[in-house]
């Protein structure tokens, strides 16, 4: 279907795509994997009709094409599921899957009731959890994602593209999409997928496409490569992917909190951190986790609880506070919340802590640019020119930014939600070190996520919440399983007697 060679794409004097090399057949899942920064969302972009190529080959179906927007892209049979929804949150599923398409009547009024009826159609046949009549805003992300996907449908796409589709979405949701590209495939469709999550695409993917520094360094079958294979590519260079903590042993208590209480998110919320510790908190999305978050940090108000700082009760009635408190918050949706993404990458990484760049009221520009250096160079930040708004660096690249700048400043409790979402491999042993490294500097960090191997495998102890409650606490070393019962069901005794029915 698709034949790109040697595709070329600078912006200004970044060169994102130098050789974009890749081919995908009718009736197969490809996967394109590569490190934060490689230029995967760039390569799809110029399939997709976003982003005109500076060079290089594009066949489609053996024909030399070049697309100027997504319309000509569309009508070609191409279509993209981003990972930030382009949908018309106050419109309803029908119309957003017709937006722009709507069957008519004679004098010119759109068809409401064929609109509907198709769109039940395209939903029903595919069996996707929706109903054509649903306001969009009110769905959740992936309910937005296949919203995406019945439009590319009813547009009579034959290539579909997926950008990280499942970095925001639950297990249950993750295996909802898997299902409906096993069906897309079916069909005779073909279908990119661009994903960091490697051990869970196997299953469904047949080739894999790996770029690096905008580059195709390899193209082949899924089932000859190992994971560690990939990852050499991606990264050019041997990488231990298998990381480890050595247990320390948990100091004081760093951070006590009891009874808090937000109504209806929080639920009389009790447990406490030690210094030293990582502390897992898993979960099913929706179980008050990043509600948890928010409120220890002062963004949402709570309506009773305490919260003890070293034995001190402390209010926290803003962000201020709890910075001023040595508080500090990674939150899970990066771009929006965490990155002033107009403005360049070093005066991100050091907002949150000045004084290490001031001296007298003045930006001292050196103390900048050796902290930028450094953490550009350690979590491996593909930066660009350094004066560049943050808002242009690739989707990952922004998350590692909002993650090194909260690791320069004096916090010392820190709550880090999904930290690992939409970052590369190499960067996620990375930013597992650096907690590590926190830990043993005398700092308490609550981890939030939805992966419990990631959990397990860095965390000394295992919280679970469900339904604004602590449903649960596991130790470290425990299994996915012993989460999920305390993710799912009230207590350990009725998930016992859930698994014997
Ligand atoms: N509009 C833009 N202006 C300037 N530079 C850009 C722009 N879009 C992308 N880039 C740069 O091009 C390079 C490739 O970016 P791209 O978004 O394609 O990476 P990616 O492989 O999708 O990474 P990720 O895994 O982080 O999503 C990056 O260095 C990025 O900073
Ligand atoms: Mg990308």
């Amino acid at each position: 279907m698709v034949q790109l060679k040697g595709i070329q794409k600078r912006f200004g004097g970044v060169v994102a795509l130098r050789d974009g090399s890749l081919e995908v057949r009718r009736g197969e899942v490809h996967l394109l994997m590569g490190e934060n920064g490689a230029g995967k969302s760039t390569l799809m972009k110029i399939v997709a009709g976003m982003l005109e190529p500076d060079g290089g080959e594009f066949l489609w179906q053996g024909r030399s094409v070049r697309f100027r927007n997504p319309a000509e892209a569309a009508a070609h049979g191409i279509a993209m599921v981003h990972q930030e929804s382009l949908l018309a949150p106050h419109l309803s599923v029908a119309e957003n899957i017709f937006l722009g398409h709507e069957p008519r009547r004679p004098l010119g009024w759109v068809n409401r009731r064929e609109m509907l009826e198709h769109a039940a159609r395209i939903i029903e046949e595919h069996r996707f959890p929706l109903q054509a009549e649903w306001r969009v805003e009110r769905l959740s992300p992936a309910g937005k994602q296949m919203v995406e996907i019945c439009r590319a449908i009813r547009q009579g796409s034959s290539l579909l593209i997926f950008d990280e589709p499942t970095s925001s979405l639950s297990e249950a949701e993750t295996q909802e999409v898997f299902r409906i590209v096993r069906a897309l495939r079916e069909r005779n469709m073909g279908v990119i997928y661009i994903t960091h999550r490697l051990e869970e695409l196997r299953a469904i993917g047949d080739r894999v496409t790996v770029l690096r520094d905008g580059q195709t360094v390899h193209s082949g079958p899924l089932g000859e490569i190992s994971a560690d294979q990939i990852i050499r590519h991606m990264v050019g260079r041997e990488l231990n992917a298998i990381y480890t903590r050595a247990a320390l042993p948990p100091g004081e208590e760093v951070l006590a909190v009891r009874g808090l209480t937000r109504k209806p998110v929080l639920d009389d919320v009790t447990f406490s951190l030690r210094a030293g510790e990582i502390v897992g908190m898993a979960g099913l999305i929706g179980a008050g986790r990043t509600e948890l978050c928010r409120a220890l940090f002062g963004i949402d108000a709570i309506d009773r609880g305490e919260i003890r700082i070293r034995g001190r009760a402390v209010g926290i009635g803003s962000p201020q506070d709890a910075v001023r408190e040595g508080l500090a918050l990674i939150p899970e949706d990066r771009q929006r919340a965490g990155l002033a993404t107009g403005l360049p990458v070093p005066y991100n990484l050091t907002m949150a802590d000045l004084k290490a760049v001031c001296r007298g009221g003045f930006l001292k520009h050196a103390a900048e640019s050796r902290i930028t250096a450094e953490f550009s160079e350690r979590l491996r930040i593909r930066m660009g020119p350094a004066r560049q708004p943050a808002g242009r660096l690739s989707g990952g690249n922004q998350q590692k930014v909002a993650i090194a700048k909260w690791l320069l400043g004096q916090a010392r409790v820190f709550l880090f939600d999904e930290p690992t979402r939409g970052i590369d491999v190499g960067a996620k042993m990375e930013v597992f070190q650096m907690m590590d490294e926190l830990a043993r500097r005398g700092a308490a960090i609550l981890m939030v996520s939805s992966e419990m191997a990631e959990l397990i495998q860095v965390a000394d102890r295992i919280l679970v919440m469900r339904q604004g409650r602590i449903s649960g606490e596991l130790p470290g070393r425990t299994t996915p399983e012993a989460i999920m019962r305390y993710a799912a069901f009230e207590t350990g005794a009725s998930a016992a007697g859930e698994a014997a029915r």
